[in-house]
């Protein structure tokens, strides 16, 4: 006969695995739940065990593993908070459909989020600014008798983490590796702070970064070949047909865009809220924010069809941790649908992923307008 605590692990292990990635993209190998998520759950359990409502907070759940998992097994007033809007739309679905919506609710990375939080489940972002920005916010706000639970696949950690986990907390613990994965136990926090964007000036230009968006307060190279593409005339600009910034990482195309265009109108936007945060305090650096809106997006999905006549897009070639090319295709698509006949999608992308043919039957006729060892550019016209 199964003893109980069995039974309570077998149940999780059930729900866990009935988890989609939904309205994310789904493929063979690309999954929404994994060991370092079970790991987590298991090295967290006898925390949660005595745990009140409001006590557990999950950052950087993937498609809602930790919360489901946490709820499941009695967590209440969970809060929780996802980068991607698309995780966070993969947690309410998996959520609805396992009957525990009511047990979490989704907040922004700030302070109300972890404030008087005993224990927060961690999935390790990434980025080693990522990681700071979380557990400075943790250190400034949680209870002094926090525990972090904070925990990833081998592959993606580093020492480097537990060098700035150690600058906000007194006590790391580090535990056995399983399934190549690992968690690392923060206790005793001190020298907290709220995340500050980092600053720096670009081709003339103010960027601003929070931890973790694509590149830092930097121009990747892939973005400076197309900003050195875009020509110098653009049709559009104005308020019903902003020029898009598609996927806009810190805004420092939709950024180069407005200054360079001081009468026309910008709209930028990212599923990422950490992109979005930085791209708004971009345009207010530079001065912008009264012609640029940005907004958190799954790709255009609040834009009229048919209302654009340029868009710029270098895009995204990660999902999570996981490098696919799914996701560019899915920009494309939505990018299509938004353009007006005779619009133009400027795209920049790295050479060996071969998006002509793609572009070409999703969007238009595609001229390649430049071409380095790694990057190429090209146009693409709406038929
Ligand atoms: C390669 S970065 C480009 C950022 C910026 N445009 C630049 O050039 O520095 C790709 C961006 O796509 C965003 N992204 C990924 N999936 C997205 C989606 N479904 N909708 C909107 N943005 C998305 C990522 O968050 C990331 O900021």
């Amino acid at each position: 006969m199964l003893r109980p605590w069995s039974d309570a692990v077998s149940a999780t292990s059930a729900v866990l695995n009935e988890l989609r990635r939904w309205p994310d993209v789904e493929a063979p190998g690309l999954v929404a739940v994994d060991a370092a998520d079970r790991l987590i759950l298991d090295e967290s359990a006898g925390a949660r065990a005595s745990a009140q409502s409001g006590d557990v907070v999950v950052i950087g759940d993937a498609y809602g593993a930790l919360t489901i998992g946490a709820a499941f097994a009695g967590a209440t007033g969970v809060r929780v908070h996802i980068d991607a809007l698309n995780g966070e739309r993969a947690l309410a679905a998996n959520a609805e459909r396992t009957g525990l919506s009511d047990n979490y609710r989704a907040l922004p990375l700030e302070a109300d989020l972890v404030r008087g939080a005993r224990i927060v489940l961690l999935r390790l972002p990434r980025s080693l600014d990522g990681l700071r920005d979380i557990a400075g916010l943790i250190a400034a706000h949680a209870d002094p008798a926090v525990v972090v639970i904070a925990g990833g696949r081998l592959k993606h950690m580093s020492l480097s983490m537990n060098t700035i986990l150690s600058e906000f907390f007194g006590k790391l613990d580090i535990t056995h590796a399983r399934q190549k994965s690992r968690v690392l136990l923060a206790r005793e926090p001190h020298n907290g702070r709220d995340p500050e964007p980092a600053a720096a000036r670009v081709e003339g230009l103010e960027v601003r970064a929070f931890g973790g968006v694509f590149a830092g307060a930097h121009l990747d190279i892939g973005t400076r070949l197309l900003l050195d593409t875009l020509p110098e005339h653009l049709e559009g600009g104005t308020a019903n047909d902003p020029l898009i910034d598609l996927a806009c990482g810190t805004g420092i195309v939709g950024a180069w865009l407005a200054t360079r265009h001081p009468n026309f109108h910008v709209y930028a936007c990212d599923q990422s809220a950490t992109a979005v945060k930085s791209a708004r305090a971009t345009m207010t650096a530079n001065g912008i924010d009264a012609r640029v809106e940005v907004w958190q997006d799954d790709a255009l999905t609040t834009r009229a069809s048919a209302s654009a006549s340029l868009i710029a897009l270098n895009p995204p070639f990660h999902s999570g941790a996981a490098m696919t090319d799914l996701l560019a295709p899915r920009l494309f698509a939505d990018a299509a649908r938004v353009l007006r006949p005779g619009g133009q999608l400027w795209c920049v992308w790295n050479s060996s992923l071969n998006y002509r043919r793609q572009l070409e039957r999703i969007v238009g006729p595609t001229q390649q307008v430049a071409r380095n060892a790694k990057f190429t550019v090209t146009v693409s016209t709406r038929r």
